[in-house]
């Protein structure tokens, strides 16, 4: 596609987010579309996109065609605060709109399942070692019509201009063992294991 721009996401226009929850379902199968795993379509956007807009603007970037968001990459310079305060300014207003608040919702799949406990049991993930050299982290995913013409790595330079600026010395990020695709796009731009477990790895990389 040769129409493709980067441009900040705008967390106060409910086209965008809706858009980049959208993506994020589209992508949520280790890359692949999740939409038929759900039917509760905004949980996974609720986890891994929205207090990123809502928090961190300055450091959530997407892939404009035109003015549809096509692909983003939302970070945060500091992972133990933004983890912090979860708790208190994110989580409690997902949790009250979880289904089990609404006895006539539809049949739960077993991944609605899976995150809503991560939701309900959520508990912050990166490691205190991690975080003293790789204090940032970050969210890519885009849309399969804009990979592989060299989006994926502007579009996640552009971000650590933004996290550099903000003063982090390093990123990491987690990504399963069984996306071996992004594992290599990862690799190929310079980060490095710093921890693997069954799930899958944990990678960083200076700044
Ligand atoms: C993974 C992803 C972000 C990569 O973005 P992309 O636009 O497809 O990648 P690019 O075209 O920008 O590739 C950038 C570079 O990485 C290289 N690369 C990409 N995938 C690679 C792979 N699997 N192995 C080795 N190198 C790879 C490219 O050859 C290119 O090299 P160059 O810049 O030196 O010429 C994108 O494909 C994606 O969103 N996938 C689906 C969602 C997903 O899996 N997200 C990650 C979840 S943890």
């Amino acid at each position: 596609m040769s129409d493709l721009t980067i441009r900040r996401v705008r967390p106060g226009d409910p086209d965008d987010r809706k858009a980049l929850y959208d993506i994020c379902l589209r992508t949520g199968d280790y890359g692949n579309d999740a939409t038929s795993q759900f039917t509760l379509p905004n949980l996974l956007g609720d986890v891994y996109v929205g207090p990123y807009i809502l928090f961190h603007p300055l450091h959530c970037f997407a892939i404009s065609s035109g003015n549809r968001p096509v692909g983003y990459v939302l970070g945060v310079p500091d992972t133990h605060t933004f983890e912090k305060h979860l708790p208190t300014t994110w989580w409690p207003q997902v949790i009250a709109a979880l289904p089990e608040r609404h006895p006539d919702s539809p049949a739960l799949t077993r991944r609605d399942v899976e995150v809503m406990s991560l939701i309900t049991s959520w508990e912050p993930t990166a490691a205190t070692q991690i975080l003293e050299k790789y204090p940032a982290h970050l969210h890519i995913d885009l849309l399969q019509e804009a990979q592989g013409g060299g989006m994926g790595r502007r579009l996640i330079e552009t971000l650590f201009d933004s996290l550099r600026a903000a003063g982090a010395r390093g990123v990491h990020l987690g990504v399963s063992s069984s996306n071996p695709s992004a594992i290599g796009f990862y690799r190929h731009l310079g980060f490095t294991t710093l921890d693997q477990d069954a799930a899958g790895l944990t990678l960083g990389k200076p700044l």
